[in-house]
């Protein structure tokens, strides 16, 4: 029989409530002893919505790591911690499921691998939900099979509703920037099924409706064209002003076929024929277009770590994410062409 492992979460914000759903309910041989936030209100949900004690509800990270003797975190704490956070947690022998972006500075990263390197056994995955989502993973299966031929161009956009731009705004100061914060999920798609490393990238942005975002050398809506090694292009766009709601659409053209991905970002085949016309409706953010796949990652996530398997999404995958996501953000604050 399996062991029950111990898991603690770290963060009980947006996204960190869907993981303590998914954790405490839906996935067998886990069991989730302790959570960590700096706010009251979530550690009253935490004891009310989980039933958890109000001791296993921890302000303190390290603190959690010392009284708790967790087998694994799961990090959906903000960006700025994650590095840090996945560093400590590994070096304690836990292992660590930490959401995007690994880091949000060029950070130590060989430490990492150098503790996963002396404990075979520690598993590190990365939050790239997009990976375990089914239609993707259709699309990987249909592009290794060959059946578009040779990738021509990745298109990616990843559009956030403008319903929530009030929401972000209050947390600009503290962004890593839209392309670590959003675009890191299409420049992980890009890398996954190109199957290469880009070795040119150059960025533009612009603010249409918000000007706020120009005192940070960013803009409402951010895109990015990168050429890989292989010769095949990517263009990436990520945006927080979509008047229709969360928008994630991918296009990838091959020299034999092109697979699209999102191009209607709607959950049902439901139309409405009303006053304005024929319409469906739109995808209302990140949980209503993803949820299977955050269930499917922290199942694979906890497989991997029973089954003494290496994630399919690990720290070489989240390190090249995030340095091209922070040389897509040079290159937009430089206006220049980075050569990788
Ligand atoms: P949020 O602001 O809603 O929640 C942050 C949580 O972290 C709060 O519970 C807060 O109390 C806690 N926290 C803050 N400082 C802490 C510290 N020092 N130690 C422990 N806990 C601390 O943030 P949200 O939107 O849930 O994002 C969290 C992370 O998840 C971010 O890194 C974000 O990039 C990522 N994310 C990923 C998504 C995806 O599509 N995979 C979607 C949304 C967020």
């Amino acid at each position: 029989m399996m062991t029950m492992l111990r898991i603690g979460l770290v963060g009980l914000g947006r996204l960190g409530k869907i993981h303590a759903e998914i954790l405490s309910g839906q996935i067998s041989n886990v069991d989730l002893v302790a959570v960590c936030t700096l706010d009251d209100k979530e550690k009253s949900w935490a004891v009310s919505k989980l039933g958890l004690s109000a001791t296993c509800c921890f302000s303190d990270f390290e603190k959690m790591l010392d009284e708790a003797k967790l087998d694994a975190v799961v990090l959906a704490s903000p960006s700025s911690y994650h590095f840090n956070q996945t560093y400590l947690a590994l070096s304690l022998g836990i292992h660590v499921f930490c959401e995007k972006p690994l880091a949000v500075k060029e950070e130590k990263i060989q430490n990492l691998f150098d503790i996963l390197n002396t404990n075979s056994g520690l598993v590190c995955q990365v939050g790239f939900m997009r990976r375990f989502d089914p239609v993707y993973m259709k699309a990987k299966e249909k592009i290794v099979n060959g059946d578009i031929g040779e990738i021509i161009l990745f298109r990616g956009y990843s559009l956030d509703p403008i319903s929530e731009i009030h929401n972000f705004l209050k947390f600009l100061p503290s962004s890593s920037g839209q392309f670590l914060d959003m675009a890191v999920h299409d420049i992980d798609m890009a890398n996954w099924l190109i199957d290469a490393f880009p070795k040119t990238i150059y960025s533009c942005c612009n603010s249409f409706s918000f000007r706020e975002f120009e005192e940070f050398g960013e803009g409402d809506n951010v895109t990015s064209l990168m050429q890989y090694e292989n010769g095949s292009m990517a263009f990436i766009m990520a945006g927080r002003t979509a008047q229709h709601g969360y928008h994630i659409e991918t296009e990838i053209i091959g020299t034999k076929g092109t697979i699209r991905i999102g191009s209607v970002p709607s959950p049902h085949q439901l139309e409405i024929l009303d006053g304005s016309g024929v319409r469906r409706e739109c995808y209302t953010d990140f949980a209503d277009r993803f949820y299977l796949a955050f269930q499917n990652e922290l199942v694979a996530f906890i497989k991997n770590i029973h089954e003494d398997e290496a994630p399919k999404c690990g720290i070489h995958e989240a390190y090249k994410a995030t340095l091209i996501a922070l040389k897509a953000t040079e290159s937009l604050k430089e206006k220049t062409l980075i050569k990788l």
